[in-house]
């Protein structure tokens, strides 16, 4: 653990997301592997597992301190203390939030990783969700808001963050989804240099979908241009559409096209541009009672519907988690919060992640540990999509009431881990807490 003015003044400077954005996160090739069966080909996947161990290699040789042994300092009964060898990454919808709302244990279970046990810890934490809509700098002040702490966005992945690694590689894109033009922006955000939006080609031609009329407000932004003149390169679903027949019409056209290009209709309908979405959940949590559906239900429905009217399979590619490249992400975003914000300059043996979806956060938790480096501890909780009394189709390593508790167990599992080694910082440790793990013997 690193203790305050220890070993090592603690930068405080913050990740700002530019910061993180360029220099460390996203610098490198793409690391959202998809998986093989959706990929182009073989030698795609390859070339993107081989970019990816060079990404890391790099990693390696730019964090010269890591690995060097450490003395642990003394440490006083109350002194505030940063764990070093754990940390924590949180799911947002069913685990902190949900319909907008802080879950009750939420608020509680950040001021106790922040300080608040009674081990006078903080752990450094980052948070990973599958939703998206708006630039990550807008998420995090909703969040800091809704969780009354302040949430930085250099520690902070959604859905569509990994997307900007390929602004580089397709110029004219469609971008479908969210609110209003929030999405254009965050692709413009990211890099893409035209962004089309299914409002841009309604507006243009207004019977692209009989059925839908632009508001006064999606009129006024949309932009009219010369589809003829005009090749879509890549679709991108960033966040969950608001109006499923007109956006599945639209990215159907597009899909259905010669090459991208909207005025034609391909014979063979194996020439349209790749479709991305920014993850696969089928459904989500939020404040009804019962899960509502999700980008990944659009995503079965638009292959199905391809399918129908073509003839032929639709290949899509899905980012967010349950896909290793997100976890990889998460490894790295972690590894350069911890660096700047807490001065940490090595790896943490654990991470625990919590979440409330089965065949994401714990699928993926569990899958990635298999090839990870740190162990990667899946908690599920059962304040969203996971119903208590059924049987998760990917079993988490340990299942929890709510965030508090989730936390709870995290920390009470680290301090009885270090005081069987010995260690001497938790000489203060209540050995209660460690029955109530249940890591020691009763
Ligand atoms: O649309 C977002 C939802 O599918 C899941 O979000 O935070 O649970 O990963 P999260
Ligand atoms: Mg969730």
């Amino acid at each position: 653990m690193t203790t305050a003015g220890g070993y090592g003044t603690p930068r405080v400077s913050r990740l700002s997301s530019l910061d993180a954005a360029q220099a460390d996160l996203y610098g490198g090739p793409s690391v959202v592997v998809p998986p093989k069966h959706l990929m182009a080909s073989t030698n795609s996947h390859e070339t993107a597992m081989e970019m990816e161990a060079a990404k890391q290699h790099f990693d390696e040789e730019v964090s010269s301190e890591e690995g060097s042994p450490r003395v642990a300092p003394p440490v006083t009964k109350k002194a505030l203390t940063t764990a070093d060898d754990f940390a924590l990454a949180f799911d947002i919808d069913g685990v902190l939030i949900r319909g907008g709302k802080a879950i009750p244990e939420a608020a509680s279970a950040l001021r106790y990783i922040n300080g608040e046990n009674p081990y006078g810890i903080k752990v450094p934490y980052i948070f990973v969700t599958n939703g998206g809509g708006k630039t990550e700098e807008e998420r995090c002040l909703d969040l800091s808001r809704q969780l009354e702490l302040e949430v930085s966005p250099g520690q902070f992945i959604c859905g569509h963050t990994p997307m900007r690694e390929m602004a580089e590689r397709y110029h004219t894109v469609l971008v479908v989804g969210g609110e209003g033009e929030k999405c254009r922006v965050v692709a413009e955000g990211y890099g893409f240099k035209d962004v089309i939006t299914p409002g841009d080609i309604i507006k243009t031609r207004h019977d692209t979908t009989p059925f839908r009329k632009l508001t006064d407000e999606e009129y006024k932004n949309s932009r009219v241009r010369d589809f003829s003149k005009t090749k879509i390169e890549a679709i991108f679903v960033f966040a969950d559409s608001r109006d499923w027949a007109g956006d599945q019409q639209i990215i159907l056209d597009v899909l259905m096209s010669k090459n991208g290009h909207l005025d034609t209709r391909s014979d063979s309908f194996d020439e349209g541009p790749p479709v991305f979405f920014s993850h696969n959940d089928v459904v989500w949590s939020t404040s009804h009672e019962h899960v509502r559906i999700g980008m990944g239900a659009l995503r079965a429905s638009l292959e199905a519907l391809y399918k129908a009217v073509t003839g032929k399979e639709l290949n899509t590619i899905a980012f967010g988690k349950p896909q290793l490249g997100t976890y990889q992400f998460a490894t790295r975003l972690l590894r350069q919060w911890r660096k700047n914000t807490h001065a940490i300059n090595k790896p943490p043996s654990t991470v625990y992640f919590v979440g409330d979806t089965p065949e994401s956060d714990i699928r993926g938790t569990n899958e990635f540990n298999e090839t990870s480096e740190a162990d990667w501890f899946s908690i599920l909780v059962k304040t969203g999509v996971y119903q208590e009394g059924t049987i998760p189709r990917y079993p988490p390593k340990k299942t929890c009431n709510h965030i508090l508790d989730a936390v709870k167990f995290a920390i009470d599992r680290e301090m009885a881990k270090e005081k069987k080694a010995g260690s001497t910082i938790v000489d203060d440790v209540d050995s209660e807490l460690e029955l109530e793990a249940g890591l020691l013997p009763n």
